[in-house]
C-alpha cells in the first residue's frame, strides 16, 4: 500500500521525506489555508521538490467548466499534480473530460461505495472515500473503503482507492487489510505508527546492558 501525506505543510513533509515511506501528498483548500500561503503554485512546487510522487491539488470551482479550466491551469504548472474534483454531478462531467485529456484526477468527498463506482466509471485516476468523517457520524467509514476496493477489483476498473480522512493508526491497518491502493495519512498519525513503547524500552535496555559490559573492571 502506498502512503501519501495528508498535509500542505512543507516542514511536516520534509520531516518524513527521507524515510523512504512517502509516495505522494494530498492537499485540500482547508489544509492549504492552515499554511497561510496564498501562492498555491509556489507552495506545490516546494512540495514537489521534497516528495517525488503525485500531489493532489483541489479545484475551487463548483461547475464543470470552471473545474476543467482550473484543472488545465494546475496541470500547466508542469508538476506531478493530480487534480482533486469533488464528487458531484458537475464533478463527474469534469472528470470525464479531463480523463480524455490525460489529466489525472482524484475524486474527493466520497462517502459511499456507489459514489466511488460512479467516479471510477467517469474515468477518475483515484477516488477518496473519507473514512474518518463517516466514523464521526456513527457510520463505518472503513466499510466503504472495503466495498469500493472489492467492487473496482470485480469489474477490473483501474481507478485507485485512497483511504482518506485517516484519524488514527488502526485506520491505516484496516486500509491495508482492505487492499486500498493508498492511505493518505496526517503526519501526526504517521508519527504515531512509527513509534512503539516496547521499541523504545528495548533500545534503552540494550544500551544499558552494553554500557554495563564496558564498565566491568576486568573487561579485556
Ligand atoms: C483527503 O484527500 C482529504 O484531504 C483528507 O483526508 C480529509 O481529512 P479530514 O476529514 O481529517 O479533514
Amino acid at each position: 500500500m502506498k502512503i501519501f501525506l495528508d498535509t500542505a505543510d512543507v516542514a511536516e513533509i520534509r520531516a518524513f521525506a527521507d524515510l523512504g515511506i512517502v509516495d505522494g501528498v494530498t492537499t485540500n483548500p482547508s489544509l492549504v489555508a492552515q499554511t497561510g500561503r496564498k501562492d498555491l503554485p509556489g507552495l506545490i512546487r516546494e512540495i514537489a521538490d521534497v516528495v517525488h510522487g503525485p500531489i493532489s491539488v483541489e479545484v475551487i470551482a463548483t461547475d464543470a467548466e470552471g473545474m476543467i479550466r482550473e484543472a488545465r491551469e494546475i496541470s500547466a504548472w508542469g508538476l506531478p499534480t493530480v487534480v482533486k474534483i469533488p464528487m458531484t454531478r458537475e464533478g463527474l462531467r469534469a472528470v470525464r473530460v479531463l480523463s480524455e485529456e490525460g489529466i489525472a484526477t482524484n475524486v474527493t468527498l466520497v462517502f459511499t461505495a456507489l459514489q466511488g463506482l460512479l467516479a471510477a466509471k467517469a474515468g477518475a485516476t483515484y477516488v477518496s472515500p473519507f473514512a474518518g468523517r463517516l466514523d464521526d457520524i456513527a457510520h463505518d467509514g472503513m466499510e466503504v473503503v472495503r466495498d469500493l476496493v472489492h467492487i473496482l477489483r470485480v469489474y477490473g476498473l483501474p481507478t485507485q482507492v485512497i483511504a482518506s480522512s485517516i484519524r488514527h493508526p488502526l485506520h491505516i491497518l484496516e486500509a491495508a487489510r482492505a487492499g486500498a491502493h493508498v492511505a493518505t495519512v496526517p503526519p501526526k498519525v504517521l508519527g504515531q505508527v512509527l513509534r512503539h513503547p516496547l521499541t523504545d524500552a528495548g533500545i534503552e535496555r540494550f544500551l544499558k546492558d552494553w554500557q554495563a559490559l564496558q564498565n566491568r573492571e576486568n573487561n579485556p
